[in-house]
């Protein structure tokens, strides 16, 4: 399957600029009742009213090419049908049951069970975000240890309740909202663009690694010993980073060695993503507690989870409980999502079409004086944009034109890093080739169009 049957083929279509001006009576609604936190439509100024495959549609008929996927959610594609078929099955049959067993949430069961890293036997579904499995994730993690304090990396993002909130590295997020969790405690993740040991990463012997040993290891160097680490096997937010190749196995050594638990992120990472079905995977290494959302509900349904091993089941019943624990529809719709990514090798698919557009990113990178980096895994890629090559100042600015050339152009980019400098790439996996080199192609015209204009 080329999944070209479940796109607009003839992608982008752009009819009228966007905002058009029925897209224009919806931001006007949404302005004047709901409130300022609001910030999509700020850099992507429309209304949606239909998803296909990699594809939306706004409700003034112009087509884009979404290339960021719900923030990561649409791993099978808008709209794929198999998995709406399931949903659509169960809504007919049942839609809630706290967590009572069920045939759907035995399907999702068996479907993750066949898809797990190895060692994680256990599952626990909590409240429907990625934040609530992050704070299901910290709390087991503390109740098996006996343990309070957690480290967490620069670049993290994990959430924006209370607890995941307080792991996540972002000032802006939390500025005005200390203090946090308390004994939270962030360290340099291996982000050798920028490394703060200042370091090449063919010869830093991984710097960043050692300096997380150095901080559990030295009694005073302030952090109390930890119950976990939470790491992105790849970071998402932080700027689509791929970490140094011993990074991660290093961080699983250390943990071992000082009988840390070891919590990996892959909310935004998981289900085929990076070009594995989880990116711990490019690792070799399996986590002791694992994080999973987004693309777990299939297409958009609200489901979070947590998978861990055997032994950290020790919760006693009703120890983390929650209304919404786990979503029957979405029990249904990820297991048929989990399904279609097996039966069509989505992870294949997204290594190969996502190692095409990083080419194209990368050539781009060498041309250009306002591209610092293109990098990625899979179809989770990422251009830092900078005003200076050699400096590498972060140009925020820049990064907004471009996601707003590209919106006017038909492609539907995000920012994200440390500085909002990353164009962020999450498209649907079901991107087909043609649509990819077509979209980032028009990424890439509208970067060096801007970059004359400066
Ligand atoms: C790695 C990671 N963890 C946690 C979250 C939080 O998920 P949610 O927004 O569903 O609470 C996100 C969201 O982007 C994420 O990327």
């Amino acid at each position: 399957m080329d999944f070209s049957e479940l796109s607009h083929t003839d992608a982008p279509r752009i009819d009228t600029p966007p905002p058009g001006p029925e897209s224009q009576v919806f931001l006007e609604q949404q302005r004047a009742t709901e409130g300022a936190a609001v910030s999509y439509p700020r850099g992507l100024p429309m209304a949606l009213r239909r998803g296909r495959g990699a594809t939306v549609e706004d409700v003034d008929g112009n087509i884009y090419l979404d290339f960021f996927g719900g923030a990561g959610v649409m791993n099978v594609g808008h709209a794929n049908p198999a998995v709406l078929a399931a949903a659509r099955a169960q809504i007919e049959d049942l839609t809630h049951t706290l967590d009572i067993p069920s045939p759907p949430r035995r399907d999702l069961v068996e479907a993750l069970g066949a898809v797990l890293p190895a060692g994680l036997t256990r599952l626990f579904f909590g409240g429907p975000t990625g934040s609530d499995a992050v704070e299901a994730a910290m709390k087991l993690a503390r109740h098996n240890t006996g343990r309070y304090p957690v480290v967490a990396f620069e670049g993290s993002y994990h959430g924006m309740t209370a607890g995941a909130l307080s792991l996540c590295s972002g000032a802006p997020f939390k500025e005005r909202f200390l203090p946090l969790l308390p004994e939270v405690h962030f360290v340099p993740y291996a982000y050798c663009y920028r490394c703060p040991f200042d370091r090449e990463p063919a010869t830093c012997g991984c710097a960043c690694a050692d300096y997380l040993e150095h901080v559990i290891d030295d009694p005073h160097s302030g952090v109390a010993h930890p119950a976990a680490v939470i790491v992105e096997a790849i970071q998402g937010e932080g700027g689509s980073i791929v970490p140094h190749p011993d990074f991660i196995p290093r961080i699983r050594q250390i943990c071992d060695k000082y009988e840390i638990l070891m919590i990996d992120d892959e909310i935004q990472a998981g289900f085929c993503r990076t070009g594995r079905m989880f990116a711990c995977e490019h690792t070799g290494t399996s986590p002791d507690i694992m994080t999973m959302s987004k693309a777990l509900g299939g297409v958009g349904f609200p489901l979070s989870g947590i998978a861990y091993r055997e032994e950290l089941d020790t919760w006693e019943p009703g120890a983390h409980i929650g209304t919404f624990r786990g979503n029957v529809i979405a029990y249904a719709a990820g297991a048929a999502a989990i399904g279609f990514m097996r039966e069509h090798e989505l992870a294949a698919h997204a290594e190969r079409v996502g190692g095409i557009v990083l080419e194209m990113l990368s050539e781009l990178e060498r041309d250009s004086t306002i591209v610092g980096e293109a990098r990625g895994a899979g179809l989770m890629l990422g251009v830092e944009f900078v005003t200076d090559k050699a400096t590498k100042e972060p140009a925020p600015e820049l990064a907004r034109q471009v996601r707003s050339r590209c919106h006017q152009s038909g492609v539907l980019i995000e920012v994200g890093g440390h500085w909002f400098n990353v164009a962020r790439f999450l498209p649907p996996l079901v991107l087909t080739e043609e649509l990819a080199r077509r979209g980032t192609e028009i990424f890439c015209e509208c970067v060096r169009e801007i970059e004359k204009e400066r």
